[in-house]
């Protein structure tokens, strides 16, 4: 590649993650230009300081293969995220003001943060990319993408929902590397570890035991199948939509 081309693409590239920052990530991005609050994008500014919000998935209550007892329970689990998110945040915070960053305290929440952070995070992406009807977009760019990286379509189902099958407790997430373009099916053991760097998610699921056990108990495959049922394929194109490639 000439050094030109790896200007412009680094350009791009950073023009690209820029905007996904202020568009996905969130909530900084919108709150640092509007200069107020926005619940819609999950965040709240007060005195300065973030403050991240419960979304509301009630919308999904009465899912086909999903009872409301084990949402529910799924969406107030995903609250506990959002609280803890926040208390870490002003812990961390109210330490740095007092020039406690060589604390025991501060080492651990900080890394605390990373597990709160990210169990709100990949819920949200979660119970956003269910409630959907209708199935992916035959001939869509999705279906092609994942053709590129997988074989087919079917190949990568195959991988994504075997990879929902694993022995343990975690998440399945599809990524894209925003580097390559290239879709990778990761499992993730805990909401903190084993991320890839660079990588943006494209379909997220949760296959921690509350997300299944109250109407399956030890059926993962089915509960996998309810999943692939309800998935809002239109949400999932649009992360899509936001990389490169
Ligand atoms: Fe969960």
């Amino acid at each position: 590649m000439k050094w030109d081309n790896r200007r412009e693409r680094n350009k791009e590239l950073f023009s690209l993650n820029r905007r996904r920052f202020l568009s996905l990530s969130g909530v900084f991005g919108l709150a640092l230009i509007s200069g107020k609050s926005d619940i819609a994008m999950g965040i709240t500014e007060k005195e300065g300081k973030m403050t991240y919000q419960n979304k509301d998935y009630n919308r999904l209550l009465g899912m086909e293969g999903f009872s409301d007892t084990l949402l529910k329970n799924h969406f107030a689990l995903y609250q506990g995220y959002v609280t803890n998110t926040n208390k870490s945040m002003d812990a961390l915070s109210q330490l740095l003001k007092e020039g406690k960053t060589g604390t025991v305290e501060y080492a651990e929440l900080k890394r605390r943060l990373g597990w709160e952070f990210n169990g709100m995070r990949l819920h949200e992406y979660y119970f956003e990319n269910l409630g959907g009807k209708g199935g992916i977009r035959k001939g869509g760019k999705l279906v092609q993408k994942l053709a590129e990286s997988f074989g087919s379509y079917e190949a990568w189902e195959k991988d994504f929902k075997g990879t929902g099958t694993i022995r343990g407790v975690g998440w399945v997430v599809l990524y894209q590397d925003i580097l390559s373009g290239k879709f990778i099916n990761f499992w993730i053991n805990e909401h903190d570890v084993g991320h890839p760097a660079g990588g943006m998610p494209i379909l997220i699921m949760d296959v921690f035991e509350h997300a299944f056990m109250i109407d399956y108990g030890l059926k993962r495959a089915d509960y996998i199948e309810a999943f692939f049922r309800n998935i809002n394929w239109t949400e999932v194109e649009k992360r899509l939509l936001l990389h490169k490639g």
